[in-house]
């Protein structure tokens, strides 16, 4: 029975097309109306519904790092930490032994862009991965850039407002809300230096290191714990694109690196990167000149090396974008048994906001999506209802009647503590808000300005005088102080790009909320004439050769 006048498009061949309450659709081409010309009734139903759910299709875009890509492999442990069985160091399981493959997901992104913007854009790049393990999910959420803007978790979302686009006109990453918030926060420098050379714009998703960039803690049987950080170095070797080469690329691809990625998957040339860690005792480091808890910093390599511990292989892109792309949901508070935060005052402030963020953005029970299950091991929890319950998290015989633990009737019973009471060392100390004592905030500018190859340089002095260009002439000063106090040749050369030299800068007083040291103080004054720092033996992880992907226009 019709009451449409037209004949439907079904040829009778293909998959049934139904509603969502399984009821074949006869007529997708045009809905009920009182004749063919309208008006049209209320009791439309599948026209309603269909309608209906459109208009919700759309779920709030991350807040950042909005534009991404999914993709899934494995990760393979070597079982080992150079010579040694890694169980000295830390039980994590998928760790142990040789040959060892744990199922993974991996989300690259771009930072500041809505969740259509051009994936060629000078930003950070996420790299974040959930490992599916037989302990539950890990997730390992950090960038392709080794360190990061700021150091207090608090300062977050000031920063990113910058980034933004203007509440007002909503222009996207203007120059001068970028570096009025960069030049009034030092510990920034590192990494706006390391944004602003070509490794901020890779050539590709798999042409890019990843790194965890915060300290975390690994544990072993008898409880121990060191410090770690996490490196991932890619296969293909590191490539990175200049302004120009980007702006041919976007002027016909937004998502190009997207494309790029799935395509390699679809033609079996897999990516690849191999997992590196450094380690270090657990403890204040005061030796150090920097704070190994401060992620602005990395570990110089020749005190800390980078010993390797598994590879990941990615071999399948998602079947469906939004299912695992869009909802896939990751945090740094999924850790597995084995593995511990450290006291990084940024990690603390991020493990709040992950899950914060995913209950508002995909619901309370996010979890239970596919793409975010513990697919590694069952979840079995008391944790009930909500918005779009998709299951219940039933354990093994657990009696459904009880849920809530402690019960003697069949309810969800505690695991055995590990053999060690406690872990890690004895902190002591006063409440109070207090910025690190070991800032530090030039010197590894200036070692990685040094280290990098002279077409970097080159790169990022250019990009700088074109964005500082753009701003008001207080905060070029300030930048153009910071970096001088950086390296001399860096803070000339773009001084001289946008017409300020150091005497132009030199009476300018140290930053309210800084406190320099004497070698800094020694630095300032002899603003611009203090020579090369030293970088003789010092390694770098984020200094590795990197390749101009020269793009044709
Ligand atoms: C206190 C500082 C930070 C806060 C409060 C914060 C907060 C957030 C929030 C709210 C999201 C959106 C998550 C979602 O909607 O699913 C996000 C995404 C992300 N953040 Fe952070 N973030 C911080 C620092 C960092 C740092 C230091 C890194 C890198 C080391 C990082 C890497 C990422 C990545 C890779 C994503 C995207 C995850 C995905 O692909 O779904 N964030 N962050």
């Amino acid at each position: 029975m019709t009451d449409s006048a037209n004949k439907g498009s079904a040829s009778g061949d293909g998959p049934v097309l139904t509603d969502r309450q399984g009821h074949p659709v006869y007529d997708n081409q045009n809905q009920r109306t009182v004749g063919p010309r309208g008006p049209a009734t209320l009791e439309n139903y599948h026209f309603v519904e269909k309608l209906a759910h459109f208009d919700r299709e759309r779920i709030p875009e991350r807040v950042v790092h909005a534009r991404g890509a999914t993709a899934f492999g494995y990760f393979e442990a070597h079982g080992t930490f150079g010579e040694k069985p890694i169980s000295d160091l830390t039980r994590a399981k998928l760790f142990q032994e040789k040959g060892k493959r744990t199922d993974l997901a991996i989300r690259f992104s771009t930072v500041a862009g809505g969740r259509d913007s051009s994936e060629v854009a000078r930003d950070p790049r996420g790299f974040a991965v959930k490992f599916y393990t037989e302990d539950g999910n890990w997730d390992l959420v950090g960038n392709n850039l080794a360190v990061f803007f700021i150091r207090d978790a608090i300062k977050f979302p000031d920063f990113i407002h910058s980034q933004k686009p203007d509440p007002v006109t909503f222009e996207r990453q203007v120059a001068n809300r970028v570096f009025d918030f960069i030049s009034q926060s030092p510990e920034a420098l590192h990494m706006i230096s390391i944004v602003f050379s070509p490794r901020g714009i890779p050539a590709s998703y798999r042409h890019q290191q990843g790194f965890g960039v915060n300290t975390y803690k690994w544990v072993n049987a008898a409880g121990d714990t060191v410090l770690v950080k996490y490196h991932w170095i890619p296969k293909e070797g590191v490539k990175s694109l200049t302004a120009e080469d980007a702006a041919t690329i976007q002027a016909t691809e937004l998502g190009s690196h997207t494309k790029d990625l799935y395509d390699a998957i679809g033609r079996g040339d897999f990516p690849e990167w191999e997992l590196k860690v450094q380690v270090m005792s657990d403890d204040e480091h005061t030796e150090l000149d920097f704070d190994p808890l401060d992620d602005t910093k990395v570990w110089p390599e020749q005190q800390f090396p980078l010993t390797p511990i598994g590879r990941m292989v990615l071999n399948r892109a998602p079947e469906n974008f939004f299912l695992e792309n869009e909802q896939i949901a990751f945090g740094t508070g999924v850790l597995v048994d084995g593995l511990d935060f450290s006291d990084d005052k940024m990690l603390v402030g991020r493990t709040f906001s992950y899950s914060d963020t995913q209950r508002h953005r995909v619901g309370p029970n996010y979890q239970q999506l596919p793409v975010n299950q513990a697919l590694g091991t069952k979840a079995s929890t008391n944790l009930r209802d909500g918005n779009m319950a998709y299951h219940v998290d039933l354990g093994e015989g657990q009696n459904p009647h009880v849920n809530y633990e402690p019960s003697i009737t069949g309810g969800l019973q505690e695991v055995a503590k590990p053999a060690h009471e406690e872990q890690g060392p004895v902190i002591t100390g006063r409440l109070t808000r207090k910025r690190i004592p070991r800032t530090n905030d030039y010197q590894q500018v200036g070692e990685h300005y040094l280290l990098i190859e002279q077409w970097e340089r080159d790169d990022m002095v250019a990009n700088f005088i074109d964005a500082l260009g753009q701003c008001d002439r207080p905060i070029q000063e300030r930048m153009i102080w910071h970096l001088l106090m950086s390296e001399d040749e860096l803070g000339l050369r773009v001084g001289e790009g946008i017409g300020i030299s150091p005497d132009d800068v030199r009476h300018l007083e140290p930053l309210a909320t800084q406190t320099l040291t004497e070698a800094e103080l020694d630095r300032l004054a002899s603003l611009g004439k203090n020579g090369p720092r030293d970088v003789s033996g010092v390694i770098m992880t984020h200094c590795v050769p990197n390749k101009r992907e020269i793009v044709a226009t």
